[in-house]
């Protein structure tokens, strides 16, 4: 079976992992700092808080912009639910633009016709590891006052123009197994704006700054030193893993591009594109429907996924907050898209057999 996914530990992640364990502080302590330090360095960002999963990212730094109960937040029905359960976490009310169908990301056109004097930030969702429009995004916000809290999960290293994802205004990671890096669960916050950054370590930890003094309603959502060990070891990586993914991209989607329905993915002029998936669509015109290809796929052990099967509005958790309101790209591409493996263990041969397989099939 070639896995859709597979995270890469090597020594330097256990014995770093090791050295933790003997040093006595193994919940947040000094690797965790070291972590933050060298996350926002390669960010390119003011700051880096670290968190334990990137759904409590996008949950702390809504709450460190002070958005609640009344307030609305644009973002994409077609992302991992956790973007949009974030933004109910907070009181606030999700309001989805739909998608642009190149690139499955929110389709800034569409943005602007959703403000309301409610609307106090956009979560764009960098999705499949493509950047959103950031820079338009930030146009806009600016335009009216919003904050940009930039769902980067996805997209570690990832950027436009150069400026890496995270760096715009606030970023949010998530280190899940998956994902182009790792601490097993962990997040990250980045920012450049001081206030937001004080207010987010508070949140994360029961809103306090010195220890047992609290400020402020918060949670406990530290990361640990053990988690923070791993993160170090995978962001001295995480550049050559993103170039072997890139790699794998590149050479499918040349030995898949004259297949008949099939589109590969698109990379914006100027966009670095850092593949966590390769996602592929099956269009009405492919000699196969997109769920018997996924059939013709497992009978190969050709590993593949759906990310996302069923677009959050039409969730059943969802359906009393979107009114019936329909996004036909997201729900179009609900059925369209299937993820295929380029993570940085896939070989070249493998990646001839995946495109030798679905030739065989679809032609
Ligand atoms: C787009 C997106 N947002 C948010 C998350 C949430 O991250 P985590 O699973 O670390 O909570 C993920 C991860 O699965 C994701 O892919």
């Amino acid at each position: 079976m070639i896995p859709i996914a597979k995270p890469l530990i090597g020594q330097e992640e256990i014995d770093a992992v090791m050295g933790v364990m003997r040093s006595g502080t193994i919940a947040e302590g000094p690797k965790t700092k070291e972590f933050e330090d060298a996350f926002k360095a390669y960010i390119g960002a003011g700051h880096a808080i670290a968190v334990n999963s990137g759904t409590a990212a996008l949950h702390v730094a809504l709450l460190a912009k002070g958005i609640g109960p009344g307030d609305e937040v644009i973002t994409t029905p077609f992302t991992f639910i956790a973007t949009a359960n974030s933004i109910l976490f907070t009181g606030a009310k999700p309001v989805f633009v739909d998608i642009e169908p190149d690139t499955f990301n929110i389709d800034v056109n569409r943005i602007r016709d959703k403000i309301t004097k409610r609307t106090k930030a956009v979560i764009p969702v960098d999705l499949y590891g493509h950047c959103a429009e950031m820079k338009a995004i930030m146009d806009i916000a600016e335009d009216h006052g919003l904050a940009v809290i930039e769902d980067a999960c996805q997209a570690h290293g990832a950027s436009v123009d150069g400026k890496k994802a995270g760096s715009f205004d606030i970023g949010c990671f998530s280190f899940y197994p998956t994902k182009n890096m790792t601490t097993s669960e962990g997040g990250m916050i980045t920012c450049n704006d001081d206030d937001v950054a004080e207010k987010a370590r508070m949140i994360k930890s029961h809103g306090s700054k010195v220890r047992y003094y609290h400020e402020m309603l918060g949670y406990n959502l530290r990361m640990t030193d053990i988690s923070a060990a791993i993160g170090l070891a995978q962001l001295k990586k995480v550049d050559r893993f993103n170039e072997a993914r890139i790699r794998n991209a590149m050479l499918l989607s040349e030995k898949l591009k004259d297949i008949p329905g099939i589109v590969t993915p698109a990379i914006k002029p100027g966009y670095k594109h850092v593949f966590h998936q390769y996602t592929i669509r099956v269009t009405d015109e492919a000699k196969l429907g997109r769920d018997e290809l996924m059939g013709e796929l497992n009978h190969a052990c050709i590993g593949n996924s759906i990310y996302y099967p069923l677009p959050i509005h039409q969730q059943p958790s969802f359906r009393n907050i979107v009114n019936g309101n329909r996004y036909p790209v997201s729900e179009l591409m609900s059925k369209q898209v299937i993820s295929l493996p380029v993570h940085p263990s896939v070989t070249a041969d493998e990646i001839q057999f995946m495109a030798d397989n679905i030739r065989v099939v679809l032609t």
